[in-house]
């Protein structure tokens, strides 16, 4: 879609990544869209006002005082004017300033004195990122309904490696149209997604699960609650933040996310319930209720006993949502072995993704490739980000509800 008439206000703040602020000048401009920029103190000791100026073909603004600038587009209008606000890179020093209410540079007064959607593409150092004040601050604007857009794991300018890397322009670029394209798409319905990967005690001190990160299903989540849907999230074991807005519940085990599922349809109609959750299969016959002890033996037998298919529950549930989208994993004949989940476990939707191979090991990475396995068609989509696959899906789920509205209309008074 062309972005044409659609004005960003872009603050750049200080960090390294400022860099990636020039790229995404440039593919939101070829898109259409009108970008303004204001560049920090900070900003500017890693970008020049010229570079940034000469990308935006507007002048960028530099500081609150400047009798030009005010003159030429005072500071209320910057921000008012502007359809979304996004910060990038966000430092940890911005985010501490909005989470306070600080206005002492044109930037930060300019958010302060808007109420125009704001996203932030936070970048700061590991440690930055994990210190339990920054992480404060960073709930304080998700409770305020702040759009984050990363960061990721990866190395860093200081040589670190972990959380806290600014994501790829093209993705903050792909998050854009994706904000902006599904606009209201999927206003008025309520979808239900399972991600992480559930944990199995063996005894208080182990337990048995998988690589799943998380990041599939907690991206599509986002993606369908920029879609304007309200999104139920069930997690296991996930490092991740839950999207802000999103009705967040947290579980452990498979059973205790069967019973979350369940107890979610039970208390209001769903439409869409979409399962990225890598379930363990099978869990422990008996949790020892103390640590199981080294003995002589060479070998320790442990007895596993079937886990509920939550997929398949919901499949057979009398509460069953319109659309129940699975995904599979598979390590091998990825195409053969989905298209028969998808029969087996009765889903309208299988999403294919190859794992565990050594050159595509698509647990925990940014990166995802699938196939949307349909009824009746078949449609891939190439190694990309996790974010691009999630903006695929809500797209289908969109399409697929544009479609179908006189359908989803009986389906929606259901009891
Ligand atoms: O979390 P990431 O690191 O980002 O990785 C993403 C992912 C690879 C985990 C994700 O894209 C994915 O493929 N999720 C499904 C993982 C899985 O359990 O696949 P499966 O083929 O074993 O199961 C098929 C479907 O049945 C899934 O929708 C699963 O949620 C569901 N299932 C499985 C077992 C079970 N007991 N109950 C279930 O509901």
């Amino acid at each position: 879609m062309t972005l044409t008439n659609k004005q960003i206000l872009l603050i750049i703040s200080g960090g390294i990544a400022a860099y990636k602020s020039l790229e995404l000048i440039r593919l939101l401009k070829k898109d259409g869209l009108t970008v303004r920029a204001i560049l920090t103190r900070g900003g500017a000791e890693f970008v020049t006002p010229l570079s940034v100026s000469a990308l935006c073909e507007h002048p960028v603004y530099t500081d609150l005082w400047s009798l030009k600038d005010e003159s030429e587009m005072g500071h209320i209008r910057l921000s008012r004017e502007a359809d979304l606000i996004l910060i990038v890179p966000c430092s940890a020093n911005m985010i501490t300033k909005m989470a306070q209410g600080v206005a002492d540079d044109l930037a930060s007064t300019c958010l302060l004195a808007s109420r125009t959607p704001l996203a932030i593409a936070p970048a700061m150092n590991v440690e930055m990122w994990h210190n339990p004040s920054t992480q404060n601050n960073l709930n304080t604007l998700a409770g305020r309904g702040v759009h984050f857009i990363g960061p990721m794991v990866g190395d860093m300018a200081c040589g670190e490696t972990g959380m806290g890397r600014m994501i790829e322009a093209a993705d903050i670029f792909a998050w854009i149209q994706n904000y902006f394209a599904q606009g209201n798409a999927l206003t008025g319905k309520y979808i239900l997604v399972t991600a992480g990967s559930t944990i199995e005690p063996l005894d208080p001190v182990r337990y048995l699960s998988n690589f799943s990160s998380g990041k599939q299903g907690y991206a599509i989540a986002t993606a369908l609650q920029q879609a304007g849907a309200h999104v139920t999230l069930i997690s296991g074991k996930a490092d991740l933040r839950a999207p802000p807005e999103v009705n967040f519940i947290s579980v452990q085990t498979a059973d205790e996310m069967n019973e979350a599922v369940m107890n979610s349809l039970r208390a209001k109609p769903y439409d869409v319930a979409i399962c990225t959750a890598a379930v363990a299969d099978f869990k422990p016959i008996k949790t020892s209720a103390q640590k199981i002890k080294k003995t002589d033996d060479d070998t320790l037998t442990i007895t596993l006993t079937k886990n509920p298919d939550i997929v398949r529950g919901i499949c057979a549930s009398p509460h069953r949502p319109a659309l129940v989208i699975g995904f599979a994993a598979e390590t091998e004949n990825l195409l053969d072995h989905a298209r028969q989940k998808r029969e087996r476990k009765q889903c309208d939707w299988m999403v294919a993704n190859l794992v565990g191979q050594t050159d595509n090991h698509v647990f925990g990475r940014d990166e995802n490739a699938a196939t949307l396995i349909t009824a009746t068609h078949e449609t891939t989509w190439p190694q990309c980000s996790k974010i691009q696959i999630a903006q695929k899906l809500v797209a289908e789920i969109s399409n697929y509800f544009s479609k179908d509205k006189g359908l989803n209309n009986v389906k929606q008074f259901r009891t």
